[in-house]
């Protein structure tokens, strides 16, 4: 059994090809920019690269691009690819899902593959732990992180955990097949999450609050407005309101989901003056386009 491990340069995957590897089982990782020997390109957006990544592959890792899904799905049988574990989000629950920009590409890649012969696997995480990495340049420069919603509930799941789960359905085919919520073990505001972080620190982690018009223009530059829009709709339905979780992160690992405060302290480098990240970058939220109840 071979196991293709896309988008090898994300939190999730980085996570599962150490799991992977630690276990000695056979897989591949592909990326839109591959750097090492076992990686190969494979851009979901790009069925030229299809070919190459999935040769011998009978288990597919997949993130959720919905551009080349037809292609990649078509591929993926001819090259005789039986399971594919998806990391879709939770947003597809919501009930104006069909509507969301934030669940759009997830449902996207559900359906194709829910259509295909082939096996899926539907792993709907809730909102990341390293959403919390976008705070990085406010908490890195000393200064207030500003927040529309700081009374907002999220669920933050910690990316070990949606690994360890990942590979849990990967290498068991009882839970192969299926679909799973997978949420942190607690509801936390933004200010909870910016206090536990603040602990983690060793200071205190002050918040603003700011309108959603003012964080709408904000983040103009780098979150597109119909994303933005989600996103504070999202969090306006979670002010003061608990997220809903879930068991899931521990029927597929056997052990309880890590909290926000051990992700945090595992983080705590991201953060620091002298952190690898780029005080720049607006972190994964920004990066992907999109966050939040699951983006
Ligand atoms: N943030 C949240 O709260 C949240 C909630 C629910 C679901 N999600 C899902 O989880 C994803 C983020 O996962 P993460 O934290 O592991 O990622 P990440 O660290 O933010 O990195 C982005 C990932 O997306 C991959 N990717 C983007 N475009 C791609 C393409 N055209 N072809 C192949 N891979 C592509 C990248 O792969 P390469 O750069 O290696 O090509 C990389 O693995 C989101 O995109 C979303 O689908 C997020």
């Amino acid at each position: 059994m071979s196991i293709l491990v896309t988008g090898a340069r994300g939190a999730v995957a980085r996570n599962l090809a150490a799991l992977l590897s630690a276990r000695g089982l056979a897989h591949r990782l592909g990326s839109r920019e591959p750097a090492g020997p076992r990686t190969v390109r494979c851009d979901l957006s790009d069925p030229g690269t299809f070919p190459e990544a999935l040769a011998g592959a009978r288990s597919v890792f997949l993130y959720a691009e919905a551009s080349g899904i037809e292609a990649f799905v078509e591929e993926a049988v001819a090259a005789g690819v039986e399971h594919v574990v998806l990391l879709s989000s939770s947003a597809v629950l919501a009930p104006a899902a069909a509507d969301n920009p934030l669940a759009a590409a997830h449902r996207t890649v559900e359906d194709a593959l829910l259509a295909s012969p082939l096996r899926a696997t539907l792993l709907r995480p809730g909102s990341f732990a390293t959403n919390a990495l976008g705070w990085a340049g406010p908490l890195r420069a000393g200064t207030p992180v500003r927040l529309p919603y700081p009374g907002a509930h999220t669920d933050p799941v910690h990316e070990a955990d949606l690994a360890e789960a990942a590979y849990a359905v990967l290498t068991d085919p009882a839970l192969a097949g299926r679909s799973y919520t997978l949420t942190g073990p607690q509801s936390l505001t933004f200010a909870d999450q910016l206090s536990i972080l603040g602990r983690a620190l060793g200071r205190p982690v002050p918040y603003e609050e700011v309108t959603a018009e003012q964080w709408k223009a904000e983040v103009g530059a780098f979150i597109p407005g119909p994303y933005a829009d989600a996103l504070l709709e999202y969090w306006a339905a979670g002010d003061g309101v608990p997220a809903t979780l879930t068991d899931h992160v521990t029927r597929l690992t056997g052990r309880p989901a890590r909290s926000f405060g051990t992700w945090a302290e595992e983080h705590v480098g991201d953060f620091s003056a002298d952190g690898f990240r780029n005080a720049e970058d607006p972190g994964p939220l920004a990066r992907t386009g999109a966050s939040g109840k699951g983006e």
